[in-house]
């Protein structure tokens, strides 16, 4: 639990932004009387939120979004603090579901989610809680809600915290980009330089894993289905093929795609004795692990987090059961990006609290001007100063007329 303290005192050392909204929370007490139930990656940075809403006022509930990605030291500091925490490393699918069960008993106002899993469980099995509105984390997250959304099915307002300019464009890319690779160095202890790495998916998450791989000095491949994604990795560089090609020539194989089954069968089939398998995307559905089961002869852990199946011909290694990477092996995304989507996160809970009323039961966009907030503050507090737009450019910036 001391060590729990410590990497929180560490993270809130390195989240000036969020500090700048805590140190508002404080003053204006935005969330008093406010009952705030989250599912979220139970590791420091979070704790620093959590930390932040209760400094606004709220009571608040957690557990994780992932059965493996909990730290169980930053669980029992935010115990010891007295907060209502459910997580645990290495839950049971039961025990997970129970620990969810446990946030909606706390009858939330407002509901803080990483995957989409706690807002599915208010749609089924939980109906006899009613909430103001919730906030999303991830791509997968934002995912489901917008099929929901299309189906007409939402019961209340989610805020898409994914979709800000100040989340994707660096949580997603220079976050996903660094901690991938950090979780693969840890369970691998291997060199990069020199290997074939094998991207699927081309999304945010994609990109910055394919440029840090790029910077490692890999051979990196991308598989894509859509074409003007795969049109920019060409063009950035990156060879672009189908998996059933790449998977001949991939060393390290990572996914980051939002779907089922793309790397299966055919694809260990092909594959060279030695390949590694890591998933960077939110759940273990995208390197299929019933395919690898069903065609091993057995299977054993070689390293922590890297279990080696043994295909007969060829052994293939897998990185943390195909769960997420950087947060099961690694410390999650690096502290000073968490800083940015969380400060997102504690504005966008703020807006529900402050505008529920005016919202429908569909899927928004963090407000333009709050995403500029957390752009603007991080700017701050990272001593970086911009220039501003002159009387004289305002002015051409709106005078249609003028030409050559
Ligand atoms: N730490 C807490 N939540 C996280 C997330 N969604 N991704 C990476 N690191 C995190």
């Amino acid at each position: 639990m001391e060590s729990g303290y410590r990497k929180i005192e560490w993270a809130e050392r390195n989240m000036k932004t969020l500090g700048r909204i805590r140190e508002e929370f404080r003053r204006e007490k935005p969330l008093e009387g406010y009952r705030i139930g989250m599912a979220l990656h139970v590791e420091a940075k979070t704790a620093v939120l959590v930390k932040t809403l209760i400094e606004g006022g709220a009571d608040v509930a957690i557990t994780g979004c992932n059965p493996l990605s909990t730290q169980d030291d930053v669980a029992n500091a935010l115990r010891d603090m007295g907060i209502k925490c459910f997580a645990r490393r290495g839950m049971s699918k039961e025990e997970y579901y129970e620990a969810l069960n446990r946030v909606v008993d706390f009858k939330p106002d407002v509901i803080v989610d990483d995957g989409a899993d706690l807002i599915f469980l208010l749609h089924g099995e939980r109906l006899d809680c009613d909430v103001l509105g919730a906030s999303e984390e991830t791509t997968t997250g934002v995912m489901r809600l917008k099929a929901m959304e299309r189906e007409g099915v939402l019961r209340f307002p989610v805020i898409a915290v994914n979709d800000a300019y100040t989340k994707f464009l660096f949580d997603n890319r220079y976050g996903t980009g660094q901690s991938t690779w950090d979780g693969i160095f840890r369970a691998t202890n291997m060199l990069i330089a020199g290997k074939n790495v094998v991207i699927a998916g081309y999304g945010w998450c994609g990109r910055g894993i394919a440029l840090r791989a790029k910077g490692l000095g890999a051979n990196v491949i991308v598989t894509e289905v859509d074409e003007i994604r795969a049109l920019e990795a060409v063009m950035d560089g990156f060879k672009v093929m189908p998996m059933r090609d790449a998977c001949k020539f991939g060393d390290i194989f990572i996914t980051a795609t939002g779907n089922v089954n793309v790397i299966r069968g055919e694809h260990f089939k092909l594959m060279k004795d030695g390949a590694i398998l890591a998933n960077a995307g939110h759940f273990n559905v995208e390197i299929s692990i019933p395919d690898l089961e069903s065609m091993s002869v057995s299977k054993r852990e070689i390293r922590r987090y890297m279990t080696e199946y043994d295909l007969g011909d060829k052994k293939i290694y897998l990185i943390a059961e195909g769960r997420l990477v950087n947060l099961v092996v690694g410390d999650g995304h690096p502290i000073e990006v968490m800083d940015m989507s969380f400060s997102d996160q504690a504005l966008a809970i703020r807006y529900i609290v402050e505008n529920h009323e005016k919202l429908e039961n569909r899927v928004y966009r963090l407000p333009e001007e709050l995403d500029r907030k957390v752009a603007r503050l991080k700017l701050e507090v990272m001593g970086v100063e911009i220039d501003e737009l002159t009387e004289e450019q305002v002015a051409y910036l709106s005078d249609w007329r003028h030409g050559t």
